[in-house]
């Protein structure tokens, strides 16, 4: 049987759906700017599987507490439990396939490290007979599988990003299927997000300011416009990042005769108006992030 799982429109109006069976079989990466709707979207994605599949979510905020009035999820508050208790209550929620919601809200960054790593860990280590397909949702996983090492300790780092790693890159035969959303690729640790065969793209500064700034025929940004929209202050990087992408034959930068740039989307054949690449921010060609 396939079920699909309905999440929205297209804009021609048909309904956009979602192969459950494709999804328990592979891994899916969501990314987006901050606001960009990537928590909605995993909420619309997992109220339509509930019924369908067990599920559990990471959940760093605390966005994913109320699945538990309308559908039965259990909320583990991981505050209230050491580690040895969230690994055993991971192996528990496989054992009694119950769908659950682990929250992380109110802790500091190494705890939601440790605390998370022991519950997937839990999910992970359990006996083969309780190897069932279940939906494994990590929100934010940059906090989890970080690309650099942040202040926490080698330790929390280690212990996290070895469960991200083995759910993203083991998990499948376990009947684990890795759903994870972050803001910033750059964020996340390459191994883990290397593993995702399938992508949700939200809005991020190439697919959409820098559309709509050719489509309007606004100035191309400035270095340190897209730097900020990259979620970097660095000039360099803002370099970096458009030579990447006219490497990938997405987009062409030019200079004219006065040395603004123009960029032109390739396959849109649209273009920027020329803008100065040097510009403070606020002069010219902000983008929307
Ligand atoms: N498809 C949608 N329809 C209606 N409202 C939406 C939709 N997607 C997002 N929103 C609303 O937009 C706001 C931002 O969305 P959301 O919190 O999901 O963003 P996010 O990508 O998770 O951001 P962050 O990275 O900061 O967590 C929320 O108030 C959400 O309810
Ligand atoms: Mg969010």
């Amino acid at each position: 049987m396939t079920v699909a799982i309905e999440m929205g429109h297209t804009t021609a109006g048909a309904p956009a759906a979602l192969d459950l069976e494709e999804l328990l079989a592979t891994r899916l990466l969501v990314q987006g700017n901050s606001g960009s709707g990537k928590s909605h979207l995993l909420r619309r994605l997992l109220e339509q599987s509930a019924p369908w599949v067990q599920q559990t979510i990471i959940d760093p905020e605390g966005d994913f507490v109320s699945l538990g009035d309308r559908f039965g999820h259990l909320v583990i508050d991981a505050e209230e439990h050491t580690e040895r208790g969230l690994q055993s209550a991971g192996e528990r929620a496989r054992i009694h396939r119950v769908s659950t919601v682990l929250n992380l809200e109110g802790l500091d960054a190494e705890n939601q490290m440790r605390r998370a790593a022991a519950f997937l860990g839990g999910l992970f280590d359990v006996a083969r007979d309780h190897w069932y397909p279940m939906l494994v949702v990590v929100d934010e996983a940059q906090l989890f599988a970080p690309a650099v090492a942040g202040e926490v300790s080698d330790e929390a780092r280690k212990l996290s990003l070895g469960a991200m790693t083995n759910l993203m890159c083991r998990g499948r035969k376990r009947g684990l299927a890795g759903i994870i959303a972050t803001q910033r690729l750059a964020k996340l640790a390459k191994n883990v997000a290397a593993e995702a065969s399938n992508f949700l793209m939200g809005r991020t500064f190439l697919d959409i300011d820098m559309a709509r700034a050719a489509k309007e025929g606004w100035p191309c940004p400035s270095d340190a416009a897209i730097a900020r929209a990259y979620g970097s202050h660095s000039l360099r990087r803002a370099r970096r990042l458009l030579t990447y992408i006219e490497e990938q034959g997405l987009i062409v930068c030019q200079l004219d005769g006065l040395g603004r740039r123009v960029v032109t989307l390739v396959e849109l054949a649209w273009a920027t108006a020329p803008g100065d690449p040097n510009a403070e921010e606020a002069e010219q060609g902000s983008l929307a992030v």
